[in-house]
């Protein structure tokens, strides 16, 4: 990989923060754009502006079918089986979301239970509580050990008759643990129970391929993988979809509407109420096409070496604690120093120019169990620089002396 020219893609790489070059390690939150993404949603803007799936027009046919290419794309890029299966939504919230709703309302019924982990992010678990509250369905977790990995052991005790899905995600946003999911769904189907996949914090580092998983839904959001803001993907089986109720009503997702009753489309267009972010789905696409040209697999080698040399290197450090200590990570790290605040260090090294997240992560329920408020994590990207971590390291260093 040519990291310089990578790094040339993305403008916003080049900036200042407070005079420093900025050094951007918070790509678990969001990823950068490179340049062709911003300019596709420009000339789509610019030339080809109109809405998609309801004009006989030449702009509107034109931009429907980049729209409809673009869901092709993804569904190469997931190696779905078929086009009908890959649903656009605002992201991995949305997503989860939608199959919350309209899975539990045709498949689950009072003291049916859905199993999630201890690793997920609240949108992995308040969609499903929204689902307690209305159908009095209940949540079972599986635990983690103390490498931050989860303890299938007890997932094969927490599957009961009464367990309609499991709903996990494929890599932790705090601990960076990569989940074996292939034997989470082989243990699920095997108890004849479909699996979701939260691929939100997967999908830009790893290949994933819903075939070869065998997942029955996967989620991920558009600007986790260098694409634009709101949009993103829900990935099911169409033996699922086919049978769950729409989650929204309004244009595009009928057949016909009448008072007497309504029709619904047919996939995916059942599940895509309104007008769609066509703009930002086909830029999502040109993400995709640019991450391919580049290579997962290249891609995953090139952050693994950055996640070793960041995870040496702090280790180093006094007093340090990182959360999430399995062998197999990505691209996260969590870390703890002496008593120093996550805030206080999040905001001294943003004057240095560093950009981490700080605080719970929207994974209040994985701080309880790790005992903690908050951790400040970092989280890289192909675009990353041994030199940034340096900067990172000399910047966790200079906060440790100011707090001795
Ligand atoms: N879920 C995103 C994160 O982990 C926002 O930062």
């Amino acid at each position: 990989m040519n990291i310089e020219q990578i790094r040339a893609d993305f403008p916003i790489l080049s900036e200042t923060v407070y005079g420093k070059p900025l050094v951007y390690l918070d790509n678990g939150a969001t990823t950068q754009k490179p340049e062709c993404v911003v300019r596709e949603l420009e000339r789509i803007y610019y030339t080809t502006n109109a809405n998609v799936h309801r004009g006989v027009h030449r702009l509107s046919q034109q931009a429907t079918d980049l729209a409809e290419v673009a869901r092709v794309v993804v569904q190469q890029f997931i190696n779905a089986p078929s086009s009908r299966e890959v649903i656009f939504t605002r992201g991995t919230t949305e997503s989860i979301n939608l199959v919350a709703h309209s899975f539990c309302q045709q498949f689950c019924k009072e003291g049916d239970e859905i199993i999630v982990s201890e690793m997920e992010h609240h949108a992995n678990i308040v969609s499903w509580q929204l689902q307690e509250t209305i159908r009095g369905i209940k949540l079972r977790v599986i635990p983690i050990n103390e490498k931050g990995e989860l303890q299938l052991d007890e997932l094969e005790k927490l599957i009961s008759a009464k367990t309609r899905l499991i709903s996990v995600t494929h890599v932790s946003n705090v601990l960076g643990t990569i989940n074996p999911i292939e034997k989470i769904i082989e243990i699920a189907h095997r108890n004849d129970i479909p699996v979701l996949i939260d691929a939100a914090q997967s999908i830009q580092h790893l290949t994933v391929d819903v075939q070869k998983l065998d997942c029955d839904f996967l989620v991920f959001s558009g600007h986790k993988v260098y694409g634009p803001n709101g949009v993103g993907v829900l990935y099911g089986k169409e033996k699922w979809l086919e049978q769950m109720p729409p989650y929204q009503g309004g244009g595009e997702m009928i057949k016909q509407v009448s008072f007497k009753g309504t029709t619904f489309n047919e996939l995916p267009f059942k599940f895509e109420a309104g007008t769609p972010d066509y703009p930002g789905v086909i830029a999502l696409a040109t993400a995709i096409n640019y991450i391919k040209k580049i290579g997962l697999d290249s891609i995953k080698a090139y952050e693994d070496q950055l996640l070793e040399y960041c995870t040496d290197k702090l280790t180093d450090i006094e007093g340090m604690r990182i959360y999430g200590t399995s062998g197999q990570k990505c691209s996260v790290i969590s870390f703890l120093v002496g008593n120093i605040h996550h805030y206080d260090m999040g905001m001294l090294l943003d004057k240095m120019g560093i950009a981490v997240r700080t605080g719970h992560h929207c994974a209040q329920p994985l701080m309880d169990v790790l005992g903690i408020e908050g951790t400040v994590r970092a989280s890289f990207a192909f675009y990353n620089t041994k030199e940034e971590i340096d900067k990172l390291i000399d910047g966790v260093k200079r906060v440790v002396g100011m707090f001795k």
